[in-house]
């Protein structure tokens, strides 16, 4: 059995990655980490040349990713919440998902996925829109786990000024930006804890560990 762990922000080594890598090492199966940061994965063009032979003819990195997809037993996939949805790489990716639908959908059927949801105030988003895509290709939900990560207004430079960003949002007027206010996963065990308890549901549902 192995697990494909996809995470579709664009900041490498950053929540999402770290979230993902979580539930990949907790699952004790062979696993193969991708993130999609640098990838050129464009939207679905709603062609439809992918309906006679479930393959997507859009010539961009998804084609590296498709048997990759195929080949799996267990998915975990992970994804930012920018601008209150999945961030765009993200949700290009799951559109692109849309090759394996035709002809009753069922080429990803069966297949079980744990969701990975990060966001520097509402890091919940992504996963409500990840779950309600799972059903068209009869992917099992195994669970989700959510973390805050740092909004890049932590570390821009303006932070501590800009009337607009997320440190006046989530920490008022006039703070100081310190080590200890800056969210990370390290301060979020408990996100931890969820993340490999899923790894762990998920080696278990996918049989007996390598
Ligand atoms: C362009 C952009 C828009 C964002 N919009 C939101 C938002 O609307 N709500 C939110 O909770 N976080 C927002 N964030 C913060 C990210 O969700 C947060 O930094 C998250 O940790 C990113 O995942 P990563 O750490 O894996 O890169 C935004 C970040 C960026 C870069």
């Amino acid at each position: 059995m192995n697990v494909l762990g996809i995470s579709g922000s664009p900041r490498r080594g950053k929540t999402t990655d770290q979230l993902v890598q979580h539930v990949l090492a907790a699952a004790g199966h062979e696993s193969e980490f991708i993130s999609l940061a640098g990838k050129q994965i464009g939207p679905c063009s709603a062609c439809m040349a992918c309906v006679k032979d479930n393959i997507c003819k859009i010539n961009d990195d998804m084609g590296l990713l498709r048997e990759k997809i195929l080949a799996a037993d267990g998915l975990v996939i992970g994804a930012p919440n920018y601008f209150s949805a999945l961030n765009a790489l993200s949700h290009c990716f799951l559109e692109r998902l849309c090759q394996f639908r035709h002809r009753d959908g069922l080429a990803l059927a069966g297949k079980h996925a744990v969701i990975v949801s990060t966001g520097g105030i509402e890091p919940e988003i992504p996963a409500a829109m990840i779950e309600k895509m799972l059903p068209y290709y009869q992917i099992h939900h195994v669970g989700t786990v959510t973390a805050q990560g740092a909004a890049s207004c932590f570390t821009c430079g303006q932070g501590e000024t800009c009337s607009t960003g997320a440190v006046r949002m989530l920490c008022g007027e006039g703070v100081k930006i310190t080590d200890d206010l800056i969210p990370d996963l390290s301060k979020q065990p408990d996100k931890i804890a969820v993340a490999r308890d899923l790894g762990q549901k998920l080696g278990k549902i996918l049989g007996t560990a390598i």
